[in-house]
């Protein structure tokens, strides 16, 4: 394994797409080195937009990756959802899953959420209908000054950051201008959900390891507070199995959802 974290144009050149989803993203159950991390994500999810009790037209997911789980719960609430990212790889990931010919099957965590809402949805139509409402997948460099692809839709009713602000901020500061600018793209009264992991340095895919900017849980939530959110849902689930050799070093996952002012 290499000596320097991967990021930023790595994650075009290096990163496999389809080896983080069988790594991370395989089933409900993710990897063994994650603990039940994909069940507590897909549970907030859940808890985060029924909560939330919203309602609107367009849901943006900055930092998508190769993965869709992150829409799931919330796509039954917006009409339009607009997907992002960096990466060329990970853009080509979503498109192939739009038109049905990604290598990677989704299914069990469409299957989770149709029978925790409970509605007796069927989990296939459930995906067809959220590959209907994505009507694009947006380039964004989060790093950037300008993010023209995502806010020639805005303003969005929610958005959704998934696993992807400390894989990309190189310091709580950038972290906190990357905060302040997704804010921008929110309506007043709009949600934001940010789920992401506390204390992490690295991660694996692979044989390659990326980078994490180790962050503390004040440190989010002042950054967002600051932002003029309200925080209105806190979720952890600390990680007690904690110890080298493992793929990543995170001492917890967190999913807050956050209202604008
Ligand atoms: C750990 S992955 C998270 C993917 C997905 N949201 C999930 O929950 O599994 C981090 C993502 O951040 C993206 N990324 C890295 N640098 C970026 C940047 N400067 N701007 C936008 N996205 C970036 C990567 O391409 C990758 O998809």
């Amino acid at each position: 394994m290499e000596n320097q974290l991967l990021k930023g144009e790595d994650y075009s050149t290096v990163f496999e797409p389809l080896v983080y989803l069988a790594n991370y993203v395989r089933d409900i159950t993710g990897h063994e080195d994650q603990g039940h991390f994909m069940k507590f994500a897909m549970d907030a999810f859940h808890k985060a937009f029924s909560k939330a009790n919203t309602k609107g037209r367009r849901l943006l997911d900055v930092g998508t990756g190769p993965s869709i789980h992150s829409v799931i719960s919330a796509s039954k609430h917006f009409d339009e959802i607009y997907l992002s990212d960096l990466s060329t790889r990970n853009l080509k990931a979503l498109a192939e899953w739009k038109n049905g010919t990604l290598q990677h099957s989704f299914h069990t965590f469409f299957q989770y959420v149709v029978e925790k809402e409970g509605e007796g949805e069927d989990a296939t139509s459930r995906e067809e209908e959220m590959r209907n409402k994505v009507k694009d997948i947006l380039f964004v460099d989060l790093l950037s000054d300008t993010w023209s692809e995502l806010s020639s839709k805005q303003p969005y009713d929610a958005v959704v950051t998934s696993l992807c602000l400390e894989a990309v901020a190189p310091s709580t500061e950038i972290y906190k201008s990357i905060a302040g600018k997704i804010v921008a793209l929110l309506k007043p009264g709009g949600v934001l959900v940010v789920t992401g992991v506390l204390g992490q340095s690295f991660y694996i895919v692979g044989d390659h390891e990326y980078y994490c900017l180790s962050i503390k849980e004040q440190d989010i939530k002042s950054v967002w507070t600051g932002c003029g959110l309200d925080i209105e849902l806190w979720e952890w689930n600390p990680n007690n199995d904690r110890r080298p050799g493992k793929r990543s070093d995170y001492e917890g996952i967190f999913l807050m959802m956050a209202r604008k002012k």
